[in-house]
């Protein structure tokens, strides 16, 4: 099969590390997907701006609408509604599948992006755009999809997550604390997202739509963030025995005549101490899901963070350049054809 044509649109934190790892790994995700991965160019807006990863400068270019034209599979990693929503459509027009980590973007354009898709046929991946490293927008849309999902309690939000640990654990300030996490790359470009709870009201839009298989619409997302906790109130709850977590919670509600509703909310929340959630530090997620027939599963892992965002956003690469070998849909038991026979010269059964 002919070399596939990537383009990434974005080399901040994230975009930087797919870059790198699209670089790195080419020959093994050549083998893994049946074609070579061509990263053709990287759209940003400062040339000269200093980046986390090394991509060669022959690579970069600010005229992100050419790189897009040509290219079978692009990478929206810039954020924001403007110029990323242009930017996908003219992808998707110009018949790329399109892969995108924005939150953002998709809780308020999402219905516009998915019908745009499938009006030629093009795919929208998003599994970055909840939870960082963590799969669940596939487990909800594919493994899910014949169970009913009663209620999502999530820990979305990395950044809101790592400063009321820090504020618990090092009696950090609140300011103090988002200062490391944007240093570290977990926070929005606008922070105001992390704390106020708009990040967070964005992915509980995603993961209820997908969950009650409905579009469920931001505004209805009733949003509280974490700047009102005091480093007080943190240790008040801690002597009472538990944590205070800003939580995405959708639920699947019944009317009085039987009618189907859902409430979905973000505000800060207390989590007994003996529960999982409690025990989510640092910038990871969880979420934690009760289904009807497959009862409570927890998804858990990294929330936020360059490289580990990247992670999520690669296997969305992968699927994208796997369905273009494919020539359609329906290829995920041929990535399983085939595979080599690996020796094993060691058993054990410890842990
Ligand atoms: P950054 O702000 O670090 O990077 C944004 C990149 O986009 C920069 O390289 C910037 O260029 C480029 N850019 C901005 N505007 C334009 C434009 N008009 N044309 C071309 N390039 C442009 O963002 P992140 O990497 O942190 O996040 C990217 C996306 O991933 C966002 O949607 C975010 O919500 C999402 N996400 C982020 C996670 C994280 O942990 N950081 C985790 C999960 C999702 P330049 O560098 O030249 O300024
Ligand atoms: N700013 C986001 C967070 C990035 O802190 O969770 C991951 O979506």
């Amino acid at each position: 099969y002919r070399n596939l044509r990537v383009a990434l649109l974005g080399a901040g934190s994230v975009g930087s590390q797919v870059a790198s790892l699209l670089l790195e790994h080419r020959d093994e995700l050549a083998n893994r997907v049946g074609a070579g991965l061509d990263l053709v160019g990287v759209a940003v807006r400062d040339m000269d701006a200093a980046r986390d990863a090394d991509i060669p400068k022959e690579l970069l270019t600010t005229d992100a609408e050419s790189l897009i034209l040509g290219s079978d599979i692009v990478v929206e990693l810039i954020g924001g509604l403007e110029p990323a929503r242009t930017h996908i459509l003219n992808a998707i027009n110009s018949g790329a599948d399109v892969i995108t980590a924005n939150k953002a973007l998709l809780a308020t354009h999402g219905p516009e992006l998915f019908e745009a898709a499938g009006q030629v046929g093009a795919q929208l991946y998003y599994e970055a755009a909840v939870g960082g490293a963590i799969p669940i927008i596939r487990p909800l849309r594919d493994s899910l999809a014949g169970d009913r999902v009663q209620r999502i309690l999530g820990i979305v939000n990395g950044t809101t997550n790592f400063i009321l640990d820090l504020m618990d654990r090092e009696g950090e300030s609140l300011e103090q604390a988002l200062k490391t996490a944007q240093d570290l790359g977990y926070a929005e470009a606008d922070p105001t997202a992390d704390v106020e709870g708009y990040d967070a009201a964005q992915k509980a839009a995603i993961l209820a739509s997908l969950a009650f298989h409905s579009t469920v619409p931001l505004e209805s997302v009733y949003r509280e963030g974490i700047t009102g906790i005091t480093h007080e109130q943190v240790v008040k709850a801690r002597r009472a025995g538990f944590v205070i977590k800003l939580l995405a919670i959708c639920e699947r509600l019944t009317g009085p005549e039987g009618q189907d509703g859902v409430s979905v909310r973000v505000h800060p929340a207390l989590i007994p101490d003996a529960h999982p959630l409690a025990a989510v530090h640092g910038a990871n997620n969880a979420v934690f899901l009760e289904a009807e027939a497959a009862g409570n599963l927890m998804f858990y892992g990294a929330g936020a963070g360059g490289i580990e965002t990247a992670s999520a956003v690669l296997g969305d690469v992968v699927s994208a350049a796997r369905r273009h070998v494919a020539g359609g849909p329906g290829v995920a038991e041929s990535a399983h054809a085939n595979l080599p026979v690996l020796p094993i010269d060691a058993v054990t059964t410890r842990y």
